[in-house]
């Protein structure tokens, strides 16, 4: 079944559906990215550029490469347009609602034996699943960010998903270059379970005001060994996602250790969401990130 995956859909070009978009071009697939509008297809596809570019500068890929993949990408304004998809991969944001209004959207307009897969970091497959034509063709293929960079994917199986669909999921995965892991379908699955608490922890310490922004993750760095601090990983990952993530969390386990630090709650309502708003924890708009507590 794998085999036959020629062409990918992307639905959301935001940082994780370009850089899903970004792997599959460069490992040769042909990819439709769709987003609610085009000028946010054309936010993504200049995303692309740019990092591929990045890439070729630090001669990691060659610029003729770069070109080709950049050819295969083709916006997708409906969903129509995702009909020759062999595979419909969905990195909408992070959203049951929203991602069970897309599922539902999209079956009509693609052929019965494409496979529809989601990155949610923490929504039940099975459940999203239930909201599509083929429960039996869907699962979920969590990336990490950033995709071109992070060698991780977990692979999430919902209830009904057969076999054919999983094999097929773990051989695009591969010929990606990543490695995939496997994780039963619960609440936020492996890496967000363990990662997430430790943030939100994170945050609490800064609430409760045990330490700076700034201390916390200089602890984490030079204390636990971590590559950046974990509120510096919040923005990263986006405080929304970090958000419905522990939400998740919250009410699929019914324990209060999950519970979102209101100080999580607070920044998102104030739209400061993380690097891809320039302000989060850190404040991105000048030259250097200036910590914002
Ligand atoms: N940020 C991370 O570190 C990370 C890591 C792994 C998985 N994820 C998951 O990937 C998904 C996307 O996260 P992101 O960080 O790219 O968010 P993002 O905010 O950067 O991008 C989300 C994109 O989805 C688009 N969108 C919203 N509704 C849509 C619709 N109905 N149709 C098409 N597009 C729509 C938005 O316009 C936006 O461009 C989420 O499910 C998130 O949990 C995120």
């Amino acid at each position: 079944m794998a085999n036959s995956i020629k062409t990918i859909g992307v639905i959301g070009a935001g940082q994780m559906g370009n850089g899903i978009a970004h792997v599959c071009a460069l490992a040769g697939f042909d990819v439709r990215l769709n987003d609610l509008s085009v000028d946010r297809i054309n936010a993504g596809l200049a995303t692309i550029n740019g990092n591929m570019a990045r890439q070729v500068a630090k001669g990691a890929i060659e610029e003729d490469v770069r070109q080709a993949a950049l050819d295969r990408i083709v916006p997708a304004a409906t969903y129509d347009d995702l009909r020759p998809c062999d595979i419909v991969i969905e990195a909408a944001t992070e959203n049951e609602e929203v991602k069970r209004k897309i599922f539902q959207s999209v079956c009509p307009s693609v052929r019965p034996e494409t496979i529809l897969a989601s990155n949610t970091s923490s929504i039940s497959i099975t459940r999203l699943a239930a909201s599509t034509d083929r429960p039996e063709r869907f699962i979920g293929i969590h990336f990490m960010n950033p995709v071109p960079v992070m060698q991780l994917v977990e692979l999430i199986r919902g209830i009904a998903t057969e076999d054919p669909t999983f094999e097929a999921a773990r051989e695009l995965v591969e010929k990606l270059g990543k490695t995939v892991t496997v994780a039963e379908d619960f609440p936020a699955f492996i890496v967000n379970r363990i990662l997430l608490p430790m943030i939100n922890e994170a945050i609490y310490v800064l609430y409760e005001g045990v330490g700076s922004v700034d201390s916390i993750d200089t602890a984490m760095r030079l204390g636990a060994n971590h590559p950046m601090g974990p509120l510096q990983l919040a923005d990263f990952i986006g405080l929304d996602t970090c958000l419905s993530v522990m939400q998740v969390l919250h009410d699929g386990l019914a324990d209060t250790k999950y519970r979102p630090c209101p100080l999580l709650v607070k920044y998102v309502e104030a739209g400061w969401l993380g690097r891809k708003a320039k302000r989060g924890f850190y404040d991105y708009r000048g030259e250097k990130p200036i910590p914002t507590r």
